[in-house]
């Protein structure tokens, strides 16, 4: 919405939202995100056309458009928990809306949800609304990722709306697409039916995850055989029918989006009993899940079979670089799984706040088993093992030799996104793993 309100000065922008805190947040210099560039894109169009409000009546009344952007998890309860997606969600805010529309307006599906939500929600939507509103439901699922958000909106490979296939339905989309052809393509703002701009979504984010995992899989090979998947991922990328990017080997990927999608896949192809495409889905799940316990194994395996009462220092909590999203963050996986074997925690991460990894690790404040630390040479400071869960630039450019002086001995490092130079580790005197090598 900020893109949207910088690029269109002519459009006004309400972000509307009922935690107080968090709009507090959005209208101060301390936004509740971090991701690069957003700070100036908000502070030039806050207060000029884009506002943040906790008013959803006032929001939803002025609004022509509105933009459902709720979180959709996985469902945590009841029937099919772990699996479904909740859309408890968007239906409040479906009646919210239907409640204080006075008039005709568009709602765009924003949050990503399972194939045929548009239906429940235009049901929703017409059932509280009297006859002179109507309601047009389009569906304009997001591509960004954290990190490169700015780019990624200013400079889309494609903007994709679904709508109906109705007169109506037609001109939402055309309103929508003059939107984002302030400052995109036309040619690269796609217009389809609604299912199949709902499940392009999901199969997007299912084919990026697929290839990781495929990638991942062979990394466990390459580790038994000699080979080294970043050169294969490197041979096997110039073929221009497969491309070079996503195929960065990793002790796993995370974020709010993948396992989440894939699990709506899942569940889909379950519903419209597809057993043997739901399985297939899930198996990118399933080595996920692998290649983080994979990676925990390792550890300890090497630092003899005993982690017991070790300093384990880990670099890097968030999911990816150049965000402080933690959410599904293979970092929580390794963490876990090291705390389990009574392993003593060193954690450090440029952007990540204490509060943040206690919370996902389930730690108290005051327990001895973490130590979450202001700077990387402190966090390693008499540790049995390093391991880099998260590629921060920084940690390439790291004094590694410091690292190693600081350290117990015999000193490992685990190189979990195989950024660190190898070569260079082995001739400080590291132990060195990495993965696919
Ligand atoms: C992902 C998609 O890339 C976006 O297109 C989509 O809009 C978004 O989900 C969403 O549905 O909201 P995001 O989760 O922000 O974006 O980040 P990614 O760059 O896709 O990374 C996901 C995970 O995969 C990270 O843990 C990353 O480290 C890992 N990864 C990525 C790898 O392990 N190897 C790679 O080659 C690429």
């Amino acid at each position: 919405m900020a893109m949207i309100a910088f690029k269109c000065p002519d459009i006004s922008v309400t972000v509307a939202d009922i935690n107080e805190s968090r709009i507090a947040a959005w209208n101060s210099d301390d936004l509740p995100v971090f991701e690069p560039g957003l700070d100036d894109i908000v502070a030039t169009a806050r207060g000029r056309n884009l506002f943040f409000t906790t008013d959803k009546v006032a929001a939803i009344k002025e609004a022509d458009i509105i933009f459902v952007s709720v979180g959709t998890p996985t469902k945590t309860y009841g029937v099919d928990a772990g699996r479904a997606a909740d859309l408890k969600y968007v239906e409040l805010c479906a009646r919210d809306i239907a409640e204080y529309s006075d008039r005709s307006k568009i709602v765009v599906e924003k949050s990503t949800i399972p194939v045929r939500t548009a239906e429940s929600l235009k049901t929703v939507l017409t059932a509280n609304s009297n006859a002179d509103v109507q309601f047009q439901v389009l569906s304009n699922p997001e591509f960004l990722a954290e990190g490169t958000a700015m780019e990624d909106l200013d400079n889309p490979d494609r903007v994709l709306i679904g709508g109906e296939e109705t007169p109506e339905g037609l001109e939402a989309m055309e309103t929508l697409t003059s939107v984002y052809a302030h400052w995109i393509d036309r040619d690269r703002i796609i217009q389809t039916n609604l299912w199949s701009s709902e499940l392009s979504k999901l199969v997007a984010n299912a084919f990026l995850a697929q290839r990781i995992s495929s990638i991942n899989s062979i990394s466990a090979l390459c580790e038994e055989t000699g080979a080294n998947v970043d050169e294969v991922a490197s041979a096997i990328g110039k073929d221009s029918r497969i491309g070079p990017k996503f195929l960065k080997a990793s002790v796993g990927f995370g974020g709010s989006c993948f396992q989440k999608d894939l699990l709506n896949l899942v569940y889909l192809c379950e519903h419209f009993g597809l057993p043997e495409v739901s399985e297939y889905w899930r198996g990118v799940i399933e080595m996920n899940d692998w290649q983080k316990r994979r990676f925990s194994t390792k550890i300890i395996n090497a630092l003899f079979n005993t982690v017991n009462g070790k300093r384990i220092a880990l670099l890097g909590f968030a999911f990816k670089k150049d965000t402080n999203d933690t959410r599904e963050s293979p970092a929580i996986y390794v963490g876990k799984d090291l705390l389990e074997e009574e392993a003593d925690l060193a954690i450090y991460d440029p952007k990540v706040s204490p509060d943040q990894i206690r919370y996902d690790l389930g730690i108290e404040a005051d327990s001895s088993k973490l130590d979450i630390c202001d700077d990387p040479y402190e966090a390693v400071k008499g540790a049995h093992g390093v391991a880099i869960l998260t590629e921060w630039d920084a940690f390439r450019d790291l004094d590694y030799q410091r690292i190693f002086d600081n350290m117990m001995k015999p000193a490992f490092i685990f190189d979990g996104r195989n950024i660190a130079n190898r070569a260079q580790l082995k001739e400080i005197g590291f132990e060195v793993y990495a993965i696919g090598r």
